[in-house]
């Protein structure tokens, strides 16, 4: 595989500090539960919740999908559950990459029967080509219409997580 880097690491520690001002500006004074999906979104979730400017709960959920192909089928399931409570907070997700939808509609699903106040999505990267459910994005780090990408906590095969950059893997000629 070859990897070209798409999004430099300090491009994404500056996009970052826009969307921490962005999300203290929002959440100001409220009850806030930041969730972070793992394992993607650890390194993200690490420097978007240290750009905030206020002391919001923090949670990790993990998901799997049964089958091989990552969620391929729609059924997802938690392999780790939160431990706070949502109920009467706002809640933001915090994830990786929302690619097809799938994974990320299935948690607020779930979440959303919990009683949050309210709930809206973070994610580094906002991917269009192979949406299939339509889930909006509150907060996009940067949008890619297409392409598989790794680094900055996105993984091939568990590879690449710990890369500062965002880098576009394609095959060998
Ligand atoms: P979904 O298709 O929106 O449910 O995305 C599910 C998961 O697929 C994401 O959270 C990522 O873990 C993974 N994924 C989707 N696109 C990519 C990619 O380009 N690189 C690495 N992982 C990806
Ligand atoms: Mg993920």
């Amino acid at each position: 595989m070859k990897k070209k880097e798409i999004i430099s690491g300090e491009a994404i520690q500056k996009r970052i500090r826009e969307m921490g001002n962005e999300i203290s500006r929002d959440f100001q004074g409220k009850p806030l539960i930041t969730v972070c999906v793992l394992k993607g979104a650890f390194i993200f979730y690490a420097d978007l919740i240290r750009s905030l400017s206020m002391d919001p709960e923090m949670d990790f959920v993990r998901m799997s999908s049964y089958g091989q192909q990552t969620f391929s089928s729609g059924k997802v399931h938690f392999s780790k559950d939160m431990e706070l409570s949502i109920k009467d907070k706002h809640v933001i997700i915090v994830e990786d990459i929302v690619d097809t939808g799938k994974s990320i509609s299935y948690l607020s699903r779930v979440l959303e029967a919990r009683g949050p106040l309210s709930i809206k999505i973070c994610a580094l990267i906002d991917k269009h080509e192979r949406r299939e459910i339509p889930v909006k994005v509150d907060y996009a780090g940067f949008v890619l219409q297409k392409g598989f990408i790794v680094g900055y906590g996105l993984d091939y095969a568990e590879k690449y997580r710990n890369l500062s950059g965002i880098y576009e893997l394609t095959p060998e000629e």
